[in-house]
């Protein structure tokens, strides 16, 4: 039985992301049996953006690259693997994938999960994936929370499925996900305070002053840490998610990777009615000019966004 109904997904894409969900529940399976496997979050070693990788990481990325050796895909990038990797000559897909999203999560029973990213294969590994984030046809994440879910779009609006694990088949929850567009919730490592510019300073100040502000109305704050978990909770109930620029050493373009998380981010709440800005810029509209570059994130309710790219000037 496939792990996805073949109706809902376009016909060429189907072996891709039959193996993705498959995959992906493998991965929920490892992850449900947490301390009676092997150690899950234990350091194994560093990847090309500087972060430790963690023995699921590595784990994940194998196991969607030996599947995805056979389903459609010719380039795979991936988080944990410096270059692209050739998988099937003939494949038409180039896909971008971080296998584990919200790694420092993996020893603290929080939500984590994998996000990727596909365009049509170019002729050059970066030619594939070196283009504007516009040009994606599909993108999605696996979330391994309460439950296992998967937030998808090809375009035409995002779709949630649940993994039923008496099966193992996504089953289709919600065909169109929609941001809402009364924010009141915001997202962001205010740990970093001291390092952020002025119009990031005011925006958080504003949410912060509540209904005595110009906001004229009380936010409530989180962080989770995986990115996944925070994109699945502002398309379900709204809200912003920042991971700016900041004054720290490497931190000059923020904190996540523009093609196996930012772009795919983007392409999923823009689907669901909602913005991705760097704070100026939309996302979709940028391309990135390395594998691992960075880019800074502003993403949800529009009304947020565009106050935040305001702020910007
Ligand atoms: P990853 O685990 O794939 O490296 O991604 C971690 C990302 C993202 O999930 C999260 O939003 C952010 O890093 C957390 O960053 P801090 O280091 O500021 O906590
Ligand atoms: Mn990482
Ligand atoms: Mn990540
Ligand atoms: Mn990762």
């Amino acid at each position: 039985m496939p792990a996805i109904d073949p109706d809902l997904i376009p016909a060429d894409l189907f072996p891709t992301i039959e193996a993705l969900c498959a995959t992906g529940a493998k991965v929920a399976a490892v992850v449900a049996r947490g301390a009676l496997g092997p150690s899950l979050a234990a350091g194994v070693g560093e990847n090309s953006d500087g972060d430790q990788q963690k023995a699921l990481d590595v784990m994940a990325d194998e196991m969607f690259e030996a599947a995805l050796r056979t389903a459609g895909v010719r380039h795979y990038a991936s988080e944990e693997q410096e270059s692209v990797l050739s998988l099937d000559p003939e494949g038409a897909y180039a896909l971008a994938i971080d296998p584990l999203d919200g790694s420092s999560n993996i020893d603290v029973n929080v939500t984590i999960g994998t996000i990727f990213s596909i365009f049509e294969a170019a002729e050059t590994p970066e030619a594939s994936f070196l283009r504007p984030a516009s040009e994606q046809i599909a993108a999605g994440y696996i979330a391994f929370g309460q439950q296992c879910l998967l937030g998808i779009t090809f375009g035409a609006g995002t779709m949630l499925f649940c993994l039923d694990p008496e099966t193992g088949v996504f089953a289709l929850a919600d065909k169109a996900m929609a941001v809402p567009e009364a924010a009141k919730e915001y997202s962001i490592n205010a740990s970093n305070r001291r390092h952020w510019q002025v119009p990031v300073r005011v925006y958080v100040e504003e949410c912060e002053a509540g209904e005595t502000g110009g906001k004229g109305k009380n936010m409530n704050f989180r962080w989770v840490g995986s990115l996944v978990a925070e994109t699945h909770r502002i398309l379900t109930r709204g809200g912003t998610f920042l991971y700016p620029a900041d004054a720290r050493k490497g931190y000059e373009k923020g904190r996540l990777r523009m093609v196996y998380e930012v772009a795919p981010m983007a392409f999923l709440v823009e689907q669901a009615g909602g913005l991705a800005t760097d704070g100026s810029e939309r996302i979709l509209d940028k391309s990135a000019s390395e594998l691992h570059e960075r880019c800074p994130l502003v993403f949800g309710a529009s009304e947020e966004v565009e106050r935040v790219k305001a702020l910007h000037g």
